[in-house]
């Protein structure tokens, strides 16, 4: 049980459709153990209204500056909060706040506040796309406000776009990271990266196939990070946890390490950074039977399985930029997952794979039935490359969330970038 007082969260609610999906962002975080205030604005209350802010988190609710005045509430609800999160925040809103206005009571208190404000934009894609709305994001993002990319899909009517909330468990994650110390600060804008994540599986037959423990959080976590911090990201993903699409990123699925492989490959010469995450499977079966394999037979087929060796894909990204066939400065991650043996610690082992393989940065972190993989908290040693003949870098990255890790990992890779310039 969580016995350290609750953080006070502010939800925020604008007129938009999406008001509906902020009950379950209210949801989650007073699940978490947070306590919420809801301040919707008064348009917002034609899509959802007070009762059920009220019954959802237990708390009073007002709209404008002139409700429970000897409270002074326009004040006092911005200066307590230990974060706010806006969503959705609606194109008008953004322009309110973006001009300092404080015509209600959440405009009010969100220029009281000095703890992050996090807005989660939710519009058509043509009113995101709108030199006046994308001057305001860039207003607020420089005055230190975290505008969250939005999500791209299905929107109010049947079209389809950027301008999507994004789904609230993840709004409500990335609320947690800020508040955890994650900075979505937007280091990463014009940069690509291409992440991969979740277990390869291997075909043996029509219903059985070689597979591993992994969920794809790790990679999940990467890829939603750097798009909040401005990164283009191109996820490429293999079995997974049912997670949603992080938004902005571009989704692609790569079932098989050969499949991966090709997919990573074939858009690695347009990346600043490239971040294996995904846990490639070693070894495939030789053949790929056509009919389902059968026990007790004469060749014995199940009992005895001919592997043969996948291609290494995060090797090969190195040989390919000795070759210089990837963009100069292109920076190159993997991740060691490892147990350590009688001989070699979890990190000594680690440290031979990074001279194996060649890249940059390799994060090692020790596995068991139970430990990093299917779990929401990651943590170990980034090992960081250093001039031929020096020992890299050890660099430990405390047990947190996977977006922990993530923005950390993602910090080593900004600060090499940097150094080059
Ligand atoms: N990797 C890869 N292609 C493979 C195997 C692994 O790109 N065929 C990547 C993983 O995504 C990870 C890193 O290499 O970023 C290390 O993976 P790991 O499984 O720990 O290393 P292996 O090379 O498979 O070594 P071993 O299993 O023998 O420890």
């Amino acid at each position: 049980m969580n016995t350290s007082a609750p953080r006070r969260i502010v939800v925020g609610v604008a007129g938009g459709i999406a008001a509906y999906k902020a009950c379950h962002l209210v949801r989650s975080l007073t699940e978490g153990g947070d306590s919420v205030r809801v301040v919707p604005t008064p348009a917002s209350l034609r899509f959802v209204g007070e009762a059920t802010w009220e019954a959802l988190s237990g708390q009073p609710v007002s709209t404008t500056v002139f409700e429970a005045v000897d409270e002074v509430q326009h004040v006092h609800i911005g200066q307590q909060a230990d974060a706010i999160v806006i969503a959705p925040a609606t194109a008008d809103l953004l322009a309110r706040l973006a001009a300092g206005r404080a015509d209600d009571l959440l405009s009010a208190t969100v220029l009281v506040a000095t703890c992050p404000i996090i807005l989660a934009p939710a519009m058509h894609t043509e009113m995101w796309q709108n030199p006046a709305t994308q001057a305001n994001v860039a207003t607020l993002r420089q005055r230190g406000l975290i505008v969250l990319e939005p999500a791209h899909g299905r929107l109010t009517g049947r079209d389809s776009g950027p301008g999507r909330l994004p789904e609230p468990e993840q709004i409500a994650e990335l609320t947690r990271s800020v508040l955890a110390g994650v900075s979505l600060r937007r280091d990463w804008e014009g940069r690509s990266l291409l992440v991969t994540a979740g277990g390869t599986q291997e075909n043996l037959d029509p219903v059985r196939f070689l597979g591993n423990r992994s969920s794809g959080r790790q990679g999940w976590a990467l890829a939603e990070i750097a798009v909040q911090r401005g990164a283009a990201v191109t996820l490429v993903a293999a079995d997974t946890e049912d997670l949603p699409v992080p938004p902005g990123a571009e989704l692609i699925r790569a079932r098989s390490a050969r499949e991966m492989h090709e997919a990573v490959s074939s858009r690695a010469a347009s990346q600043d950074a490239i971040i294996m995450a995904a846990a490639v499977a070693d070894l495939r079966p030789a053949r790929v039977a056509e009919a389902k394999m059968k026990k007790g037979r004469d060749d014995d087929a199940l009992s005895t399985i001919e592997l043969v060796e996948n291609p290494d894909i995060l090797r090969g990204l190195v040989e390919m930029r000795e070759a210089g066939r990837l963009r100069p400065g292109v920076r190159i991650a993997g991740f060691a997952a490892e147990t350590g043996d009688s001989s070699h610690s979890a990190v000594e082992l680690a440290e031979l794979k990074l001279r194996r393989k060649g890249c940059d940065v390799l994060m090692c972190n020790e596995v068991g039935v139970d430990k990093v993989f299917g779990q929401p908290t990651n943590g170990g040693v980034a090992l960081i490359r250093r001039p031929e003949g020096e020992c890299p870098e050890r660099r430990t990255i405390a047990q947190g969330s996977k977006q922990v890790v993530a923005a950390e990992l993602l910090d080593i890779i900004a600060e090499q970038f940097r150094c080059q310039m």
